[in-house]
Parts: structure tokens; sequence; C-alpha cells
């Protein structure tokens, strides 16, 4: 353990009373710690580093989406060890998002549901913290969405890449989130052509690549044309998946509430799901794994899937902040095991 990095004890310390906080106060908690302990550069494994979309990536792990909505603390995320930071989802204008109770954990399954409604500050408060952050090292990418009742769902998405790429390494366009009405029709091949033409013009010339995360409830058809159009628009990566609507066997009491859901449940969906994409996309388009990831045989499993990049979420909030290092320790061993010299080598060996 980490006996130098007084937020792993504090974490240890607090970790009971902090399961009988109700989530959210429990999530509002971590990000103001993380403002306090903004952590310190992690051991970096060289055989961890990879190019994908242009970018030098340390490690190949990265905290997903919607824990750092309002990109407060992206740097202390890297500081707790991972080798890339997403914030958002980020919408133009501050929303406030579902009524609350909205985020519920599922101790007995390792899950989490939430139904939060894309609630985040704004694109103006978030401005201008990354300027406050801007020639800071390490890859912080910038997840955007669409305001619930905007007018104009496309024309948002292009405001939210207009303004962003200045202050991210690269654009995630969330078109996944099950909470927000009508937004996962925008993965149509229709809609999806229109919204990443325009989100790409944003972006501008030098601008940074554009990372699509797609649902994992998806069908085939679905799969095929988002990886056709993938190609055709040159897009940096493909973030596979999000949340899940549907709902294998849970134990849990909160099981039946409504919203997407992560953790431990999503692992076979997220992996069979990333497989579909390798297979659609014929590996022209650098994939990123997520949804269950708790353990190093798990990201490694999901690199040798086709999986260029990795992210977790819903682990942490049952592991702790400890988990990124942990896990890349073990990564760093597992490849040494298998006999892998460079992460880019394991890309879909399985
Ligand atoms: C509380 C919560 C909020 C989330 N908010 C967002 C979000 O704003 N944008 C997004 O793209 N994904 C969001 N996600 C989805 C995660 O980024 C990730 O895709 C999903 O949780 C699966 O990974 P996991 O099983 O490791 O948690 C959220 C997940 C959780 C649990």
């Amino acid at each position: 353990m980490e006996d130098y990095e007084p937020l792993m004890t504090v974490y240890t310390l607090l970790k009971p009373l902090f399961f009988r906080l109700d989530a959210e106060r429990a999530h509002g908690i971590a990000i103001a710690a993380l403002r306090l302990f903004p952590g310190r550069p992690a051991p970096s494994y060289p055989t961890l580093a990879s190019r994908v979309a242009g970018i030098e990536f340390p490690s190949p792990l990265g905290l997903a989406a919607g824990f750092d909505k309002n990109a407060e603390v992206p740097d202390a995320i890297l500081g707790l060890g991972f080798g890339f930071a997403e914030v958002g989802s980020i919408t133009p204008l501050p929303q406030a998002g579902n009524p609350k109770p909205r985020l519920f954990r599922l101790a007995e399954d390792a899950a989490v549901i939430n139904r939060m409604g894309f609630n985040n500050a704004g694109a103006g408060a978030a401005v201008l913290r990354l300027k406050a952050r801007a020639g800071k090292p390490g890859v912080v990418g910038i997840n955007v969405g669409a305001n619930k009742d905007a007018a104009d769902r496309i024309a948002d998405y292009a405001a939210m890449a207009r303004i962003m790429a200045p202050y991210a390494t690269y654009l995630a366009v969330n078109v996944s989130s099950p909470n927000t009405p009508g937004l996962r029709a925008l993965q149509d091949e229709g809609a999806l052509t229109a919204l990443l033409d325009a989100v790409i013009a944003a972006r501008g010339p030098q601008g940074p690549p554009i990372f699509l995360k797609v649902a994992p409830d998806l069908e085939r058809a679905d799969i095929d044309a988002i990886a056709r159009i993938a190609i055709d628009k040159a897009l940096g990566a493909l973030i596979v998946a999000n949340t899940t609507i549907s709902r294998p066997a849970l134990r849990s009491a909160h099981a039946g509430e409504s919203g997407g859901l992560s953790g431990a449940p999503l692992k076979g969906l997220a992996l069979q799901r990333l497989r579909d994409f390798r297979q659609a996309t014929g590996g022209a388009v650098p994939l990123i794994g997520v949804g269950g990831i708790a353990s190093a045989e798990d990201a490694w499993a999901r690199i040798r899937a086709g999986a260029s990049l990795v992210q977790l979420y819903s682990a942490m909030v049952y592991e702790g902040p400890g988990i990124a290092r942990r896990l890349l320790a073990g990564l760093a061993e597992l490849m040494r095991r298998d006999g892998f010299s460079a992460i880019a080598e394991a890309v879909g060996s399985e």
C-alpha cells in the first residue's frame, strides 16, 4: 500500500462511514477530498505507455466520465495514478439533472445505478477551471453532452466542441447516456452522421481528436453502422460503453431503480460489445473498453479483446482511490507473464 499517500489512509479509515452516507453526498466528499489531496506522480511503467489517436498515454487506464462532471479535479485524478482523466459530461448551459435520489450503490452486486441526467455547472464554469490548468501535462479528455431542453441538440454538441477544443486532449461525444430522454437516438445512422459532421467542423482543423461514446444496448445493425461511420469520419476512438438499461439478475434492494447500470453486472455485456466493435471495425478504429473493469485481469482481458485503452468508474466506488496504482502494477505484471513488452502488441491478441 502507498504509505506516503494520505488519501488512501483516510479512505481506508472512513470507508465504513462513507458507505452509510447517501451515495451522492459521498461523491461530493470524494471530490472535496481530491481538491485537498491533489496526489503525486504515480510510478511509471514504460511497458504500459502507448500512442493512441496521436496522443501519448502514459498508461492505458483512465477514469471514466461522470466522476468529475465539472472538471474540478482532473490533475488529482492523474495523481491517483490514472493515465488519463475524462471530465464531464458537460453541457452548454448549467443544468440541475433529475430529482434526487438519483444515484444508488448496489453493494451486493458491486454495481451502481444512476439517473443523474447530466447535472453539471455548464460550459462556462468548466472553461474557467480548465483555463486555470492550461499548459499542465497530462491527458485530459472532455466529454460533452447536450442540454435536456435544447431546441437543437446537434447544435449543442457543435457548440461544446468549439468551446472545449482548446482545453481538451480529446473530445468525447456522449450520445449514450440513458438519462436524457431521446439522446441515444443520436446513435442512429443519419443523426450520427450529421452530429459528427457538425462536431468535426466546430472542433477546427487543428483541434483534438474526436472520440465517440456508445451504449452497450445496441443491435448488430447499429454496431455495423456506427463502425462504418467511425471509419468514414476518422474518429480517434470509440468508447465502448456507457451504462446499460438492461437488468441482469441483481440481488440488491435498489435493483429496481431506473437509470443506467454500471459495475460488475455490466462486465460481460461491455466485453461482448467491445468484441463486436473490434469485429465490425476490423481494428481500423482504436477502442476504449469500459464497463465493469475492477482488476488488472479485467483490464488485461479487455485489451486482449481489442481495447487500446480502458476506463473504470464504479470499481473505484468499492475499491477506493488506490485502485489505479494497484491495477497498473498488476497489468505490468500480467504483460511480463504473457511475454508482451508493449500494450499495442497485446491489443486484440486473444
Ligand atoms: C454516477 C455515474 C455517472 C456517470 N456519468 C456519466 C457522464 O456524465 N457521461 C458519460 O459519458 N458517462 C457517465 N457515466 C458512465 C461511465 O463513464 C461508464 O461508462 C460506466 O459507468 C461503465 O463503467 P464502470 O462499470 O466502470 O462504472 C456515469 C457513470 C456513473 C456510475
